[in-house]
């Protein structure tokens, strides 16, 4: 089995997987949120993960499901839209990161009774609020946040033939 946390480079990043570790996950936990981010240990992380600038001020709701090779920077908050309102029993599927997304720092990621889906290699800009699902391979930005671009730098395997 591959141990995602000894194949990270960067220590915060290491703490995300550590987390999920039995008896040192709750000095990860604890060594996070000194860091100053808040990363639940439920949230499903595929490999490769880069919490970039020690994650600090990143906040992920525990409805979260992060695909592959997603950098996420400091900042960064996935949140339901009106997360003063207790649950109370609503359903919430929040949010589906898939591979290779990348969210800037300040992003501001909103989701209501809909999943949030940022689709495979999207770019979410510097202090932007995305309250809809994109596409792959997309650049959006601003608040609300809407499509200004299309990824150009992706991997050759990934491009449009
Ligand atoms: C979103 C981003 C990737 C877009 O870069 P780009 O593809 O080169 O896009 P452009 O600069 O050509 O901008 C396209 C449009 O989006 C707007 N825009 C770009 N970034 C924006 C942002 N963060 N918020 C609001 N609008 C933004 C531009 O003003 C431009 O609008 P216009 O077409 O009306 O002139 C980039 O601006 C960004 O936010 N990068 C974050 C970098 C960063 O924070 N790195 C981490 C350092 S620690």
């Amino acid at each position: 089995m591959i141990c995602y946390c000894c194949s990270m480079t960067n220590v915060a990043s290491r703490l995300v997987y550590l987390q999920k570790k039995p008896i040192v996950g709750s000095i990860a936990r604890m060594a996070g949120l000194l860091f100053g981010f808040q990363i639940s240990p439920d949230i499903e992380i595929g490999r490769g993960l880069n919490i970039a600038h020690r994650g600090c001020g990143t906040v992920l709701n525990t409805a979260t499901r992060i695909g592959n090779f997603v950098t996420i920077y400091h900042n960064v908050t996935l949140a339901r839209s009106d997360s003063w309102v207790p649950l109370a029993g609503r359903a919430f599927p929040g949010f589906e990161i898939q591979d290779h997304v990348v969210l800037c720092p300040g992003s501001v990621l909103l989701a209501g009774k809909d999943q949030l889906t940022v689709g495979e290699g999207t770019v979410v800009g510097a202090n932007s609020v995305l309250t809809k699902s994109t596409g792959a391979w997309e650049i959006w930005a601003g608040s609300p946040a809407v499509r200004v671009g299309k990824r150009t730098d992706r991997p050759r395997h990934y491009r449009e033939s």
